[in-house]
Formats: structure tokens, sequence, C-alpha cells
């Protein structure tokens, strides 16, 4: 996969954080997340390559655009397929709380696995805990493995976790384990990343959050060299047979982070709204500043983009 590719996918991501940026705090997450769908989808299709979304908006009948299996791209050069987000967050983006992203991972065909839109049960941990994971084990003994690998004490680590009551137990144990908690309140694609950057002081993240999201979190630790399993949680049995049709044999495996996001991974995301991650877009008058991160799998090089956008020479948002 061209390398070039990364530079040219950070200009879709920044153009979906600045379209939903205008909606921040406004308390309208479909108008958020509109903003970004369309201003995404509008980019990527200048872009030539011969794209399909796999990881989307949702089904197509639920979704006019990026649906699962929508083509992207001018439908020339690289076969790719996507896992994106233009909005993740739409309730913080709605809001004006913190972590809300515009977001897509890039890999050659078939490379995703193709979640379907349901639940995934995840734990993500940072390099420094690679292979001390597994989802058949208790939190507790992910928890002391994870400690244990990063030389700390189980009262050293910090645990995020969506905060939903689905996680009553979960929480009760982490406490009964002696670790710090950090309730959030959406955002687990920043959180997984989190895990990942020393200075968020965040551990591990636990819990059950959105399945597309766990592609998506998967496929940018890939690129940071950290560590992701996810078992995918059913609401129904029509989820399960549709999941089957989609090629997911067993419902019950655990996903190792090689098998949600396999080969060359490109990762880029921008900021929409301010967080441990990335800053969020600044409206300057003419223009706005925006904070974006590339990532390759195959270098692992991660860059940091700030850039000027100048209304008077582009697309007013
Ligand atoms: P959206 O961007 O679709 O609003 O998702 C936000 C999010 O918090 C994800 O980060 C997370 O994986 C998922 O929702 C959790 O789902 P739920 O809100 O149903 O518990």
């Amino acid at each position: 996969m061209d390398r070039n590719f990364a530079m040219e996918f950070v200009r879709v991501t920044e153009m979906a954080a600045l379209a939903a940026a205008r909606f921040m705090g406004r308390g309208d997450e479909k108008q958020a997340d509109q903003a970004a769908v369309d201003a995404m989808r509008r980019m990527m299709n200048s872009i030539q390559f011969d794209g399909k979304v796999v990881i989307g908006e949702g089904e197509r009948d639920e979704a006019p655009m990026l649906y699962i299996g929508e083509k992207v791209g001018t439908g020339q050069g690289p076969r790719l397929d996507l896992a994106l987000d233009p909005l993740e967050g739409t309730t913080i983006c709605a809001r004006g709380g913190p972590n809300s992203i515009a977001v897509i991972a890039i890999a050659e065909e078939g490379k995703f696995l193709h979640a379907p839109d349901t639940y995934m049960e995840k734990i993500a941990v940072g390099g420094d805990a690679r292979g001390a994971i597994d989802l058949d084990s208790t939190p507790t003994q992910n928890l002391r493995e994870i400690a244990r690998a990063k030389k700390k004490r189980l009262e050293d680590l910090t645990v995020i976790i969506l905060d939903r009551p689905r996680h009553a137990e979960l929480i009760e144990e982490v406490r009964r384990a002696g670790c710090r908690i950090w309730l959030i309140g959406d955002g687990d694609v920043s959180a997984a990343i989190a895990t990942c950057k020393p200075e968020s002081g965040v551990d591990v993240l636990m819990g059950t959050g959105g399945a597309p999201e766990g592609v998506i979190a998967a496929a940018a630790l890939r690129c940071v060299g950290g560590d992701f399993q996810g078992r995918l949680k059913w609401r129904n049995q029509t989820e399960i047979d549709r999941a089957k049709t989609m090629g997911v044999a067993d419902p019950n495996r655990i996903f190792r982070i090689n098998e949600l996001a396999s080969g060359n991974v490109m990762f880029c995301a921008t900021g929409v709204t301010t967080g441990t991650f990335l800053d969020g877009v600044r409206f300057t008058g003419g223009g706005a500043l925006t904070h974006s991160v590339v990532m390759r799998s195959e270098s692992g090089t991660i860059r940091h983009i700030e850039a000027e956008h100048h209304f008077d020479l582009k697309p007013r948002f």
C-alpha cells in the first residue's frame, strides 16, 4: 500500500472534523454526525483509489452514506478497505465534551474483520503490556498480568471503562483488585489509544463497547505497538445469524489484534473536541486549526499534523 495514501486520508479526517466541530455543544448529535459524514464522503471520493467501506455508519438501509459495502474513491487505483467513523463520540461533540474524533483506518482488501454492528467486549493495553492480556481470564487475572508486565503495583494501574450499567460488576471487580478507574461517558477508540500514551495515565481499557469501534481501535493499536482483544457480544439470535453470513463462524471466539486488523494498516484521526489524544478544532475567524495523527503499522511512524485552514481558499466551515 502506497505510504502516501496516509497523507491523502488525513485530509479526509480533517474535513470531517472541521464540519463536525461547528456543531460542538449544540446538542444535536445527528446534525454533527451528518456534517462529518457528508464532508468525509466528499473528500474521500476525490482520492484516486478503489475503496470499500467495511466498517461504517451501519447497514445500507439505516445509513444513507458511508454504509457498509459502499464503494468510495474514484474507482481507479488500489483496492482498499476502510474502517471509518466520521464522528466517533457523537454525544461528546454535541455536549462539547473531550475526545471526539474523526477517524479512518485503511488496509488492503480483506484485512479488516467484517464486524457486524453489534457490541464487543474489549481489552486494550500499550506496548509495555503486549501479550499480558487474555479475554478468557478474569479481569483480576488480567490486571495482575498487566501490572506485572508494566512493573507496577495493582494500585498504580488506571483502568478506563465506559460508564454504563452493564459494567457494574466489572467496576466492582476492578475496585476490589485495588486499581484506579477512569469512567468515561463515550469514546472508547480514544480510550484504547490512550493506553499507548504514557502521558495519558491510562494503563488498560476494559469493558464492552461498539464492535465497529473495536476494529478501528485494533487498527490504531497495530500502528502504535499496543495489544487488543475483542469478543463479539450479541443482543439477539438474529445478530448471530447475520454475523454467520458475514463470515463469523464461531460467535464466541476471541479475536486477537491481528485478526481484527491484519497486514499493513494505516490510521488517520483528527480531533473534533480536545482530548487526551488530540487537540480539537479551533476556529480562528477566517479559518481553523486542526490537530491530526497519521500512523502506519509497517513503519511504526506516528506523525502529528497541525494544519492551518484558510476558508477563503477552501470550503467554508
Ligand atoms: P458514537 O460515536 O456512535 O456515538 O459512539 C460512541 C461510543 O461511546 C463508542 O465509543 C462506544 O464504542 C459505543 O458508543 C458504546 O455504545 P453504547 O453507547 O451503546 O454503550
